[in-house]
């Protein structure tokens, strides 16, 4: 496949876990370039895939490198959550796979404004419809607003302090791009690079990346009407980067596991998350915090 940087994160597991082998629908919900998806066409012949993206871009890539399989995939540009809303026989759906977050190639192209170690704009949108840029959102908030987003979303120590000072700067000069934002995080929080430790802009760049695309917003409302759509037998399997989304998924699951208040509509397939292998951790960094969760519709 094109985009040689990418590598599908716990792919073997991912497979493994859904069953592929069986005959059907399967659903990529993040389909990204494709990578799960090639793995799915490729070890079953009598797989049939219906790939969504809201991300455009990612979404073309995705189509050239399944093309060997043109026949056998259906491509929407259009936000997971739309799922239900597809006209398909949900009667033959085997599997649904999601695995949130960003691509390698997004976090790849400066110009989307997803990488604090590549200058760019501030922009952070998966899907280039949306009208709500990280600019807007830095330019706009105000200080307790950008405060909770900063402590909610990115787990930051130092939330007001980087809110006070971003209010102060951006009456002097906007704050355009994510080399001046990345440097006025690490003077706020007196960064110095130390092994092991999470640059403060990493938290600071998710927390405003999933206010951009109201990432975790409908999850798991979403999880639940996918729950009730599918047949006896369809495995739904969600990776998660992040502890905010991951706990949205645990919690779910767990709920349409449980007997509590009617019958459950789901088994746990992994009662603890999957993640990488060291391996794989060390031959793609960016597995690292992916942690799959599974359940089978009962
Ligand atoms: C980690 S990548 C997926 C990579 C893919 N599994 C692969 O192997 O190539 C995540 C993708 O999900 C997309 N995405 C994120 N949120 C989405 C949403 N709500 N609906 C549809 N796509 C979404 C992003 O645009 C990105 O392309």
């Amino acid at each position: 496949m094109s985009n040689r940087g990418h590598r599908p994160v716990l792919l073997k597991e991912v497979l493994d876990i859904v069953d592929v082998t069986r005959e059907g629908i399967y659903i990529d919900g993040t389909i990204g370039l494709g990578g799960h998806a090639l793995g799915i066409l490729r070890q079953n012949p009598r797989a049939a895939l219906i790939g969504l993206d809201i991300d455009e871009q990612s979404l073309d890539e995705a189509k050239k490198n399944l093309t060997p399989y043109a026949d056998r995939v259906q491509l929407f540009h259009a936000d997971f959550r739309y799922i239900p809303g597809l006209d398909i026989d949900f009667s033959a759906v085997r599997g649904m796979i999601l695995d949130l977050g960003l691509s390698s190639f997004q976090l790849d192209s400066p110009e989307r404004g997803f990488s604090f170690n590549q200058e760019g704009p501030l922009d952070m949108r998966m899907d280039l419809r949306n009208k709500t840029t990280a600019f807007k959102i830095i330019d706009t908030y105000s200080e307790p607003r950008l405060a909770r987003l900063f402590w909610e979303y990115g787990e930051l120590k130092q939330a007001r302090r980087l809110a006070k000072e971003i209010i102060a700067r951006r009456k002097v000069k906007k704050i355009e791009t994510t080399t001046e934002l990345r440097s006025l995080v690490e003077g706020v929080c007196g960064w110095i690079p130390q092994k092991g430790k999470i640059h403060p802009a990493a938290k600071v760049f998710q927390a405003l990346r999933i206010e951009v695309n109201g990432e975790l917003e409908g999850v798991a409302e979403f999880l639940e009407t996918m729950a009730r759509k599918v047949p006896t037998g369809a495995r739904l399997a969600v990776i998660s980067f992040h502890s905010l989304e991951d706990r949205i998924v645990k919690r779910t699951f767990a709920r349409l596991a449980s007997d509590e208040g009617g019958t459950a509509l789901l088994r746990l397939l992994t009662r603890k998350p999957i993640t990488p292998s060291e391996e794989e951790k060390i031959s793609n960094p960016r597995s690292r915090s992916a942690k799959l969760r599974a359940a089978e519709k009962l």
